[in-house]
């Protein structure tokens, strides 16, 4: 393995990955299945150019809309939120959405910040529980918030986080607490905040990056874990909306680039683990007189309208979402985002939004997502390579659910993800995003994906989704046809040396 001086002195993050042009040394079209961005076909700027000049153009919106805004943000969207919520997740107990129960945010990456900002403290917060794989670029948000070297990393199984590693790990830091009693928290957020001793993250629905969704009995006993533990659950729910059915395709029909058409059910996202927890008796971990609850729901409109919007929500019990709108940089200025809230208010309220989202978005990714399947049944299965395929949707044994953005590939043993990601972009200029990349910060050895590679469907075209997948899989056999080689390695991921190769 060659050396380099350009190592670098950080975790790798998304960047090192990203091919620049000419950097390759391939003459081939570069491909990107790393990045996680919608098309510039599912970006709606005809509806968006509409109701921006409706809004400005009525100055019973354009004033408050260019002013600072109220701190829980931009009180219409959250009245439309809270009526298309309780339209779009089902029923569950008798829970109906209000929009005191809902703060609007610059986006899940912003909530987040805000989120740790308010209701944490890096001295009374014991850990943060990371599901592993995570979402890579959760980690700088919770080390700028002062929990550098307290991530600790929970596996998932085949049905998402693994609650009996989650429990013990909530258990033996309760008896280490035992042992040597908190000192003081440094953050005094009463009364209208609390500090959580944990925080658990994960996204419960479409993980990034595994795919996978927790199951309704998986999501009740979460919220369980987490009141007797007092832990704070933030889901980033920003896959919800985008799930749709996918039917067994098998892998003798590959040949042509066209999936066979198949009937489009709506995908009904499961109940949120904030409608779970809200549900549920008040919490003995509650200040006298306050109920702020052990889940929030941390969502998004960046895969809905588009990431530049920067605009998300939190959902959560009443007390927690008031509490999370007193954040300091909430109360000076208002919410974040109150102009691209408003314009995002309009197109909710006429139906254009969820028009796009049901006619164009979930559609398309459905389409992109049969195509990358049918492509790895056809080229990366025969080579030993492992694909997640989705929930068993409602008991339909011929039906799974799929959603979100990527898909989760294992390799073959033997073949490291690492150095297979390093061999496509150098020879088939193809970008894939290594297992590596989505350790959690920290606490790498307690869940390590040498073998895993994660492939985006939202980004590139259709016929690079193809073409992409069959460049990996020539990569794939190359490596195993030389067996043993210079780039077969059999234990542990990559050296960082091979990582920092990347740039
Ligand atoms: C799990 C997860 N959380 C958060 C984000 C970022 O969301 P936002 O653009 O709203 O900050 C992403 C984007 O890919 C994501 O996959």
């Amino acid at each position: 393995m060659s050396t380099t001086t350009t190592r670098p002195s950080r975790p790798a993050t998304a960047s090192d990955f990203i091919p620049d042009g000419d950097a390759n040394g391939s003459s081939k079209k570069p491909i990107n299945l790393l990045r996680g961005w919608p098309a510039p076909s599912l970006l709606p700027a005809a509806q968006l150019r509409a109701a921006a000049n409706q809004v400005l153009a009525d100055p019973v919106v354009a004033v408050p809309m260019l002013q600072y805004a109220i701190d829980p943000g931009f009180q219409p969207l959250r009245d439309e939120l809270a009526r298309w919520l309780g339209e779009v997740y089902p029923v569950y107990g008798n829970s109906a959405f209000t929009a005191d129960e809902i703060a609007i945010t610059g986006g899940a990456s912003q909530g987040l910040a805000c989120l740790l900002q308010s209701f944490t403290d890096p001295v009374y917060t014991r850990a943060v529980w990371v599901v592993a794989p995570c979402y890579f670029m959760a980690c700088p948000i919770f080390e700028d918030a002062g929990f550098r070297g307290k991530l600790r990393a929970v596996p998932e199984d085949e049905g998402g986080i693994d609650l009996g590693a989650l429990e013990r790990g909530l258990k033996e830091e309760g008896g280490k607490e035992m042992e040597t009693p908190p000192p003081p928290a440094l953050k005094h957020p009463y009364p209208s905040r609390k500090l959580y001793r944990h925080v658990i993250y994960l996204v419960a629905t479409c993980a990034n990056p595994s795919g996978k969704t927790l199951s309704l009995p998986r999501r009740e006993a979460l919220v369980h874990l987490a009141r007797k533990y007092d832990a704070l659950i933030i889901s980033d729910d920003v896959y919800d909306f985008l799930q749709w059915s996918v039917t067994p395709v098998t892998s003798s029909s590959s040949s042509s680039s066209t999936p066979t058409p198949l009937p489009l059910p709506s995908g009904t996202p499961l109940p949120l683990l904030s409608q779970i927890d809200n549900l549920l008796p008040p919490s003995p971990h509650n200040p006298p007189g306050k109920n702020f609850g052990h889940a929030v729901s941390n969502a998004s409109f960046s895969k809905l309208v588009g990431p530049g919007t920067r605009t998300g929500w939190i959902h959560a019990t009443a007390d927690f979402a008031w509490g999370f709108s007193q954040t300091g940089s909430n109360r000076s200025g208002g919410a974040a985002s109150q102009f691209a809230a408003a314009v995002i208010w309009r197109v909710l309220r006429d139906g254009a939004l969820e028009g796009w989202v049901k006619g164009v978005v979930r559609p398309a990714l459905r389409r992109r997502h049969v195509l990358m399947l049918r492509e790895v049944r056809s080229v990366l299965e025969p080579l030993g390579v492992g694909v997640w395929r989705g929930r068993e949707a409602g008991g339909v044994a011929e039906e799974e659910v799929y959603g979100g953005y990527f898909v989760w590939l294992t390799l073959p043993e033997g073949v490291d993800a690492s150095v297979a990601a390093e061999r496509a972009r150098r020879e088939e200029a193809l970008v894939v995003a290594p297992g590596k990349l989505f350790e959690v910060v920290g606490d790498e050895d307690s869940a390590r994906f040498p073998r895993n590679v994660r492939l985006s469907f939202s980004w590139v075209d259709e016929d690079e989704i193809v073409e992409g997948v069959r460049r990996f899989g020539a990569v794939i056999k190359r490596m195993l046809e030389e067996g043993g080689g210079e780039w077969r390695i059999n234990t542990g991921t990559a050296d960082e040396d091979s990582v920092a190769e990347f740039k």
